[in-house]
């Protein structure tokens, strides 16, 4: 590898048109944290930029509904998201927007240095207009038919379910999402980066100076380099953005995916002022970009093509692109509500942020898409941060505490045990910063978690609870390498569960956790006294998962509310065929289960003619003992059926809800039982 003096990370900026979820954590935000930390723990010169992405439609879309500003909208999820990294310990060295002054600068004159270098071709096409709402239909404002799966709702720049990237032109039926109308071609010009000029350049730096890239994100920029690249378009006819900075492009911005990676340099400057140049343009500065596999084509293709264009950049040197994280088995989504929201986790389990971190670490979509789900959530925390982790922690101190009040007894002669298990955890200290450097960070999390398992087992074998009362001596030399262990997890746990590395330093007054004390074992000095064992860890109740779980059912549930449309009518009937049927209302006197059926329920009705048997099969959406009284209606003149052995004699009328259960229909007002319905 080259030898750079710096890093610059960049994590994707979200779109602030929502608040931020798992998702996006485990794909993103918590690797690029624990690689940020973990290089500054290495001494290493370090910036971590992050910020908010907020331009786009979705933002305009999402201010219309609310009947709000599109600056109102990012207002409030800015701060939202901003604080809601800060307490989960994401250690940004600045937050910014891109709806700040510098940016609007620094994206304006970035276009403008382009252009006046002749980098840009000017194209006049045709572009879907929306008659009714006066405005071409860029992007997210025009849904249709995706060519590519026959996805019914795909957006204008992207399909969601088989993730191609659309032209507006390309869908098939499109629709406006302002009016709903069909829309019509009109002619508008706009500036495009002929991303085919640099195709060549672009094949050499990826396909042949990175093979050491992620396969997820080499084959995915592979596969667009050999399909070919075209000019792509970089303003948009909209009227939130930044202002193409040129005469004659009233009423055009900067298409969002043209200013949001410049994003990364105005929150540079935000940060270091005039030193950015030397985090930007310095060759010995390493960039590296943290996205999800949706960004990759914008990170690895089009802004280096931009960064090329201007000629006085650094282009990325990796783009450890993550997988999606699904959801308990479902795809998470922003516009279905469908996620664990970063804000909401916060503040339903206080305290807990280490946790969260950890199980998306350990469950990281790394190579191919996750699923998440409380179960396993709940598992990982109370049989591997509690039962291992907190656990060993726990015993050493207290043990400390028993039998020296606190103090760390210096050690004896070494015996083979304790030399294997030195030798173990330098081993997964070694394999553990192996990992990291590769972006590994799952399997870096299990070496972590190997020291304290090494611990534990140490404990285990050694039994420095019965050995007090035979070989106290030998005790102060296990008691010793235990405190010096606590002080490894320390440092090793930092990168990932940062709140209680520092718990646990505190506990040991360790003053400072730096990287080369990983593996050591003189870590704490002879006769330092420890705090009390702290509560590192705490079970998560199965309560805690059935809330979490009831509330994604609820969401669920109301989306199907949300998305439920009544079918289509049938065909006509004539009134002769209607006026055949003789609807009746009855009322219902006796109603119970019918044994081994678990649909039927079994109504003796009043038909105000001496009284029927109907079997009807509602039995999951009601008892029967609910029904007892109740007036319904029947259809009066089916023939008798058998069904579980039993005669049914007509059929109650219920109607369907949007989950599939039924409600019956009866009378509103009081009616005689026998009453013909027509
Ligand atoms: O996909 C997204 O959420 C984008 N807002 C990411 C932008 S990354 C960078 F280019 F700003
Ligand atoms: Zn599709």
């Amino acid at each position: 590898m080259k030898d750079f003096k710096r890093t610059l990370i960049t994590s994707a900026l979200p779109y602030a048109n929502g608040p931020v979820h798992i998702g996006h954590l485990a794909g993103v935000y918590v690797p690029a944290d624990i690689y940020a930390r973990y290089l500054r723990m290495k001494g290493e010169e370090v910036l971590f930029v992050g910020g908010s992405d907020e331009h786009g439609v979705p933002i305009t879309i999402k201010a219309k509904k609310e009947g709000v500003t599109p600056q109102d909208i990012v207002d409030r999820y800015h701060n939202i998201i901003k604080k809601s990294f800060a307490d989960l310990g994401i250690s940004f060295d600045v937050y910014g927007r891109t709806t700040s002054e510098t940016h609007r600068r620094t994206a304006s004159d970035f276009f403008r240095r382009l252009y006046e270098k002749g980098e840009f071709i000017e194209k006049t096409s045709e572009q879907l207009y929306d008659e009714q709402a006066g405005q071409f239909l860029a992007d997210r404002y025009v849904t249709g038919t995706c060519p590519h799966c026959g996805n019914e709702h795909a957006y204008g720049d992207q399909c969601e379910q088989c993730g191609t990237s659309l032209n507006a032109t390309d869908l098939i039926n499109p629709k406006s999402a302002i009016t709903g109308n069909t829309p019509v071609l009109r002619e508008t010009s706009h500036w495009y980066l002929p991303l085919d000029k640099w195709e060549p350049r672009l094949r050499q730096w990826i396909l042949e100076e990175h093979k050491e890239w992620k396969s997820n994100v080499y084959g995915q920029c592979k596969s667009w380099l050999d399909m070919g690249l075209q000019p792509r378009a970089v303003s948009r006819d909209l009227d939130w953005g930044i202002p193409v900075p040129v005469e004659g492009a009233e009423g055009k911005v900067l298409y969002v995916w043209f200013d949001a990676p410049i994003g990364y340099i105005s929150n540079t400057i935000d940060c270091v002022g005039d030193d950015w140049e030397r985090w930007w343009k310095d060759p010995s500065t390493r960039m590296l970009h943290f996205i999800g596999k949706d960004n990759i084509v914008f990170h690895c293709i089009v802004f280096p093509a931009m960064l090329m264009a201007d000629g006085s950049y650094n282009l990325p040197d990796n783009v450890p692109a993550n997988e999606f994280l699904n959801l308990e088995d479902d795809k998470i989504s922003t516009s279905r509500n469908y996620a664990v929201w970063l804000h909401e986790y916060l503040q339903e389990l206080p305290g807990r942020q280490d946790e969260l971190r950890y199980v998306l670490t350990a469950n990281a979509p790394e190579t191919k898409d996750n699923n998440f789900t409380w179960q396993d959530y709940q598992a990982r925390v109370n049989s591997e941060l509690v039962a291992i982790f907190g656990n060993f922690v726990n015993r050493a101190v207290v043990l400390m505490h028993k039998y020296y009040e606190g103090a760390v007894p210096a050690r004896g002669e070494l015996l083979d045990i304790d030399r294997t298990m030195m030798a173990e955890v330098q081993e997964s200290v070694k394999r553990l910063g192996e990992n990291l450097d590769n972006f590994k960070f799952r399997e870096g999390l299990k070496e972590a978690m190997n020291v304290a398992r090494i611990g534990n087992k140490y404990l285990a074998d050694c039994e420095p609870w019965k050995l007090i009362k035979t070989d106290p001596e030998r005790v102060k030399t296990i008691m010793n390498l235990a405190a010096q262990l606590c002080a490894n997890l320390a440092v090793v746990f930092e990168p990932f569960t940062p709140f209680s590395a520092a718990r646990l330093a505190e506990t040991f007054h360790m003053q400072q956790l730096r990287w080369d004390m990983a593996g050591r074992l003189d870590l704490i000095a002879d006769g330092l006294v420890t705090e009390k064992a702290p509560l590192l860890f705490e079970k998560v109740e199965d309560s805690v998962v059935e809330a979490q779980v009831e509330k994604l059912r609820k969401t669920v549930e109301q989306n199907l509310l949300d998305a439920w449309q009544p079918e289509a009518v049938k065909s006509d009937v004539s009134y002769d065929d209607f006026a055949r049927m003789d609807i009746r209302v009855g009322r219902v006197t006796e109603c119970m289960k019918v044994p081994k059926s678990k649909k039927l329920l079994e109504f003796r009705i009043d038909d105000g003619m001496g009284g029927r048997t109907i079997l009807s099969g509602i039995a999951a959406s009601y008892q029967p003992e609910d029904l007892i009284g109740k007036e319904i209606c029947f259809i009066a003149n089916f023939p008798p059926r058998k069904m579980m052995g039993r005669e049914s004699n007509g059929m109650i009328l219920s109607a369907v809800n949007p989950d599939g259960s039924l409600t019956v229909i009866g009378p509103q007002g009081e009616v005689k039982p026998g009453s013909t319905v027509g």
